[in-house]
């Protein structure tokens, strides 16, 4: 053998092990912390806070506006998927942004000499209940559902709507707004500046809303934190979600790739939103990334544990959640960088959660559980009595009939599905989704003694388990009527 370097049968024998969620427990540790004192309020970008470290995944039974917004209300963050056009894509995240805010900037408007269907078409549209009026700018009305419910549809909305509005100026406090319109007993505020001109609205819904959702995560003028994934490749795409978005997540199945590094060094430059680079699954792809793009503002880590993904089973090539945070963590820690990493694929309870951030994530990235809910988009179908909602892989043929999910994971070289469709029992609502893993999470958080995420990374001690925990690198917890060709 030639000098010093290992031989094949030593690099198979010396193999690392690639570690799984199943590989493990966590130890109880000597602990002060009780499971209602756990803080689990994370970073799930460099830029961004959010108080429950939830991440829905991008898919197209998983995220669209429903579920984003549902999620942000609760304190995490929703994906939107890629799997549509970019026009379908933009509209849902606008969803997201004007679901609710403290003062609506867009504001949708009619003029004067609008008929009253146009009106209410855009109202339909948009899903509001009224519309200030405007004519050159200035504020000269206000069409209320009150206005048009005895108008006839060809009435100008000049003729019907109230003229006697109640404004205010733009630096009104939340409170002088909740006082004035409960005051003049209304529901839209007009905000406007010394000229007469529109400048935002507050409505009576985003201020009950703000009261309701204490917990939401949300921008830092109040609308709901939303997030929309994109290839690298996709350039167009990322501009105009860059204009709606908070956070870009470039979605590649395997970003340790020259030509993706080279596409998202360039794109990161023009994009204003923060970028989620991956998935990555080795401390070299970490460095590597990290090292070459501007920048990152978080790492998606896990190649081949999603309960949908069966690249492994396919290639054998994957990088299993857990063992791909605790790599990238490692590496990140080389470069003295504290990125948020998002650990992707295969959680299948809290404790999968719990030992997720143990080995270094900031934020978990959830697919099959969250599929299970009543807010993913996902169709309902009852098989011998059970609820079920379909879920399917973004690689899976179904999925990639569509077109859109081709990239990420079959580039027409490729030409294999590395994904699964099947379905996951229904399980109702996501808060009480939400609600069991942060229980549930906080619980395992008591034992490690750790009473928020940063001291989880320390504290947390792990012990092996029984055998290798295979099962989490092939499809598993859905069932399978059909499978993809292996
Ligand atoms: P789950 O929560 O275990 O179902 O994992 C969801 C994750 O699986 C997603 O966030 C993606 O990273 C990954 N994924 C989605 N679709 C596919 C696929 O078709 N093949 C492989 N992995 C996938």
């Amino acid at each position: 053998m030639d000098s010093g370097k290992p031989s094949i049968t030593e690099r198979f024998a010396k193999a690392q092990h690639a570690f799984t969620f199943r590989d493990f427990i966590l130890l109880p540790g000597l602990t002060e912390v009780d499971p209602s004192e756990v803080d689990i309020e994370t970073r799930v970008t460099t830029d961004n806070v959010i108080r429950v470290p939830f991440v829905s995944s991008p898919m197209d039974t998983v995220t669209e506006d429903e579920m984003a917004i549902t999620l942000a209300r609760l304190g995490g963050l929703g994906v939107i998927h890629r799997n549509c056009s970019t026009e379908e894509q933009v509209e849902m995240a606008k969803k997201v942004k004007r679901a609710e805010s403290l003062v609506i900037r867009d504001v949708v408007t009619a003029e004067p000499g609008y008929a009253v269907r146009e009106a209410l078409a855009l109202m339909r549209k948009y899903e509001i209940s009224g519309l200030p009026v405007v004519k050159e700018g200035k504020l000269v009305g206000i069409l209320t559902g009150r206005d048009v419910r005895f108008a006839n549809e060809d009435d100008l909305v000049g003729n019907v709507m109230t003229k006697k509005v109640v404004t205010a100026h733009d630096n009104i406090t939340l409170e002088q707004a909740r006082e004035l319109m409960h005051e003049h007993r209304i529901e839209k505020l007009p905000l406007v500046d010394e000229s007469g001109k529109l400048k935002g609205l507050i409505t009576f819904k985003d201020i009950s809303l703000r009261g309701k959702y204490p917990n939401a995560s949300r921008d830092k003028v109040g609308r709901l934190l939303c997030a929309a994934a994109a290839s690298p490749f996709d350039e167009e795409r990322c501009m105009r979600l860059d204009k709606v978005v908070d956070i870009i997540v470039f979605d590649v199945a395997h970003f340790h790739n020259k030509k993706v590094i080279d596409a998202a060094r360039r794109l990161v430059k023009k994009l204003s939103a923060n970028v989620v680079i991956g998935n990555i699954g080795t401390r070299q792809a970490a460095l590597d990334v990290v090292s070459s793009i501007e920048r990152v503002n978080a790492l998606r880590a896990g190649i081949g544990s999603g309960s949908i993904c069966i690249t492994t089973e396919i290639t054998k090539a994957g990088a299993p959640t857990l063992f791909a945070v605790a790599q990238a963590f490692d590496a990140l820690k080389e470069l003295g960088s504290d990125i948020p990493i998002w650990a992707d694929g295969g959680i299948t309870s809290p404790g999968d959660v719990a030992l997720a951030l143990a080995a270094g994530s900031s934020a978990v990235c959830i697919g099959n559980l969250f599929a299970r809910t009543r807010e993913s988009p996902g169709s309902l179908v009852a098989i011998g009595g059970q609820y079920y909602k379909a879920y399917r892989g973004m690689g899976s043929p179904s999925a990639m009939e569509k077109r859109h999910a081709i990239d990420r994971y079959a580039s027409p070289s490729k030409g294999i599905a590395e994904g699964v469709e099947g379905y996951v029992p229904y399980k109702g609502d996501l808060a009480t989704m939400v609600n069991e893993l942060s229980q549930g999470l906080k619980a395992s958080m008591g034992y490690m003694g750790a009473k928020n995420i940063r001291e989880a990374w320390t504290k947390a001690q792990v012990a092996w388990v029984s055998e290798l925990g295979a099962t989490e690198t092939k499809a598993h917890d859905v069932i399978l009527p059909t499978r993809g060709p292996t």
